[in-house]
């Protein structure tokens, strides 16, 4: 007992624990090859399933015509896929009235990314990551966390939900589905680590971070505290280039004030006009707009262009810059 060898097999087997915990824990990675012209294009929209109402199949419509113009890679959604509870489970008709008979254009008929929201938590959440609703619309891929390598780009979706104390201190009358997410300090420490490693091996010329709550938002919900405090510095320390979210009910773009991260909230898929700013929060705002509407994206190996659009499809912001630039100015 006690001697060098024992203590030596002890270390040996601990480290091949974190060996194997760490190539286990890994996100799970797509591919999504690019049209071959070295652009990526895609729409992000958020908080949309209400079976077509709140202006959703407005939106919809609208998402359909500037896909088809600018001949979208995807489409990713940033969570709040169902309201108001989520999926009640795998045979919900609300996944066809509320997505597959919704989203209907040609142009959207590509890979739909999507992340949970807080009121999918609400329903049957495991429902939603089940290659069942995948059978029914080959276009839905719902996970908690994963990676997206789009060539020119990476995206790495986040499981954000877990993160946000309130859910677990004062759910009020809500039940959330936390299968698969207990111990939540294991979880959301084992997403931050899982996401740290994908980050720093990353090669993609962009960097994109998805999740449902915002890190800064001027909205009805302004910041997230918990991943301003335990995501953002992870963002700022891997170059990362956009942070994309819903949650608010609108659109905004803010700039970061330690880093080139653009902080995008496309959350306004479908109810909107809350009315309420927090005025006080408003560093850095470079565009909010509170009505329904959606966001594109396009880069290119040296550009970035970011369009938001609202219910007719009219331009309401747009905003253009290069890697070059954007790092020139930090
Ligand atoms: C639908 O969009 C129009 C135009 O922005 C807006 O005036 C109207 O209030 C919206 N309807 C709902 C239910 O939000």
């Amino acid at each position: 007992m006690g001697s060098w060898r024992d203590k030596t097999m002890v270390l040996f087997l601990w480290l091949s624990v974190i060996y194997v915990c760490k190539i286990s824990a890994e996100f799970q990675r797509f591919e999504h090859p690019t049209k071959g012209d070295g652009t990526l294009r895609f729409l992000v929209v958020g908080d949309w399933g209400r079976k077509g109402e709140f202006n959703q199949s407005r939106v919809a419509f609208q998402m359909g015509r500037i896909g088809e113009e600018l001949d979208i890679d995807f489409v990713v959604s940033t969570g709040d896929n169902f309201y108001d509870n989520g999926l009640k489970g795998e045979d919900d008709p609300n996944f066809l009235h509320s997505f597959a008979n919704i989203y209907t254009a040609n142009s959207l008929q590509k890979q739909w990314f999507s992340v949970l929201g807080n009121h999918d938590y609400r329903g049957d959440a495991v429902a939603q990551l089940s290659p069942f609703l995948r059978q029914m619309d080959s276009r839905w891929l719902c996970l908690r966390s994963f990676v997206v390598d789009a060539e020119i780009a990476e995206l790495f979706f986040v499981d954000t939900t877990p993160f946000v104390d309130e859910y677990f201190s004062d759910p009020g009358e809500h039940k959330y589905d936390w299968r698969g997410v207990s111990p939540v300090d294991t979880y959301t420490a084992q997403v931050l680590n899982d996401l740290e490693l994908a980050l720093e091996e990353s090669r993609a010329r962009w960097k994109i971070v998805v999740g449902h709550h915002a890190i800064r938002s001027v909205g009805h919900h302004g910041d997230t505290q918990e991943l301003v405090d335990q995501l953002l510095p992870i963002l700022q320390a891997n170059d990362v280039d956009l942070y994309v979210n819903g949650h608010d009910h609108c659109l905004e773009r803010i700039s970061d004030n330690k880093s080139p991260i653009q902080f995008l909230t496309s959350g306004a898929g479908s109810k909107a006009w809350r009315g309420d700013v927090d005025k006080s929060n408003k560093e850095n705002l470079k565009f909010f707009y509170d009505g329904q509407g959606f966001m594109s994206v396009r880069l290119t190996q040296s550009d970035v262009e970011i369009i938001f659009y609202d219910v007719f499809g009219r331009v309401l912001h747009e905003w253009t810059t290069s890697k070059h630039q954007l790092h020139l100015e930090m």
